[in-house]
């Protein structure tokens, strides 16, 4: 381990991941970090299609930043397409990619990326070019749920990709509120969809009372299913259905976190029949 609070650990598949140590947490802990990026993001997000046929920049939102994993699997797939793609990368703390930074022969995510990781832990931005792909990448410091709230977050470019990648809820809940994600669909533009690792319920409901719709999302190897959410139901392959509401009437933890503090609850009345009246939920009219 280093001085850093992170440690490598390698999981049952041979693969090395960044392991935070005071949150007791591993990122990407089954598959391995470019395995879980490139099915839970990557092919879900449908990435390198969209880049292909975003008219001007295509915009990606990074939440929790991490050791850069999931964005640098991004770049690589885009990197055979000529256009122009934003990254906005979101982390209270840039010590995991520090870490990652002097780990490159047992997390090779980290290969060739390495002149613009400096960039960017030096000043905080990199523009670069990567393949036929115009990259400018710029880091936001701070706390997500306090940046998300203030009048900067409004000078974001509005994204068309975002990758939730918080540490779990129980252990990191202000990540994870009806507020907060209400906040993003609020800045998300009309094209927008969120992938994220978790199929929980509680996930769900808060999602759709922030104003997404929501679908299933692939099995990445850690979850038999995952979650994407988009600013349209037309982005969603598989949208959750309304047979899906049993699942959250049996619920013991479907009532969405208002505030950050984790708690399991069912569903209260109000919040089943806002959910009732989503247009996810509403057959379309004539
Ligand atoms: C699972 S790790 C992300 C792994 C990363 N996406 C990767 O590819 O390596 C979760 C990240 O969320 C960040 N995070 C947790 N709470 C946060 C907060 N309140 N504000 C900003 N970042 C936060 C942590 O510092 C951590 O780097």
């Amino acid at each position: 381990m280093s001085g850093s609070g992170y440690e490598l650990v390698q999981l049952k598949n041979g693969t090395w991941s960044v392991r935070s140590v005071a949150e007791g947490e591993t990122f990407h802990p089954v598959i391995g970090p470019v395995a879980e990026a490139e099915a839970l993001y990557v092919r879900q997000l449908r990435l390198a299609e969209r880049f292909a046929s975003a008219p001007g920049e295509f915009v990606l939102w990074d939440v929790g930043l991490g050791a850069a994993a999931n964005v640098l699997t991004a770049l690589r797939a885009v990197g055979g397409i000529a256009g122009r793609i934003r990254v906005v990368s979101f982390d209270h703390t840039l010590e995991p990619l520090r870490f990652a930074l002097g780990a490159p022969d047992r997390l090779e995510f980290i290969a060739g990326f390495e002149p613009a990781l400096e960039q960017l832990l030096a000043v905080g931005r990199a523009e670069f070019r990567h393949g036929a792909a115009e990259v400018r990448w710029e880091t936001h410091l701070g706390d997500f749920p306090s940046l998300l709230d203030s009048a900067a977050a409004a000078t974001c470019p509005a994204p068309h990709a975002i990758l939730f990648d918080a540490y779990s809820p129980a252990r990191n809940a202000a990540m994870w509120t009806r507020p907060l994600f209400a906040r993003l669909r609020e800045l998300a533009g009309t094209d927008c969809t969120l992938a994220t690792y978790s199929r929980a319920t509680i996930l769900r409901t808060t999602l759709l009372l922030a104003g997404w719709f929501v679908g299933a999302g692939h099995a990445t190897g850690e979850k038999e299913e995952t979650t994407l959410a988009a600013t349209r139901r037309e982005l969603l392959a598989e949208p959750l259905p309304t047979a899906w509401l049993e699942r959250v009437r049996r619920s013991t933890s479907a009532e969405p976190l208002e505030e950050p503090v984790y708690r399991q609850a069912p569903l209260s009345a109000v919040n089943w029949e806002r959910l009732l009246r989503h247009p996810q939920f509403v057959p379309a009219g004539p």
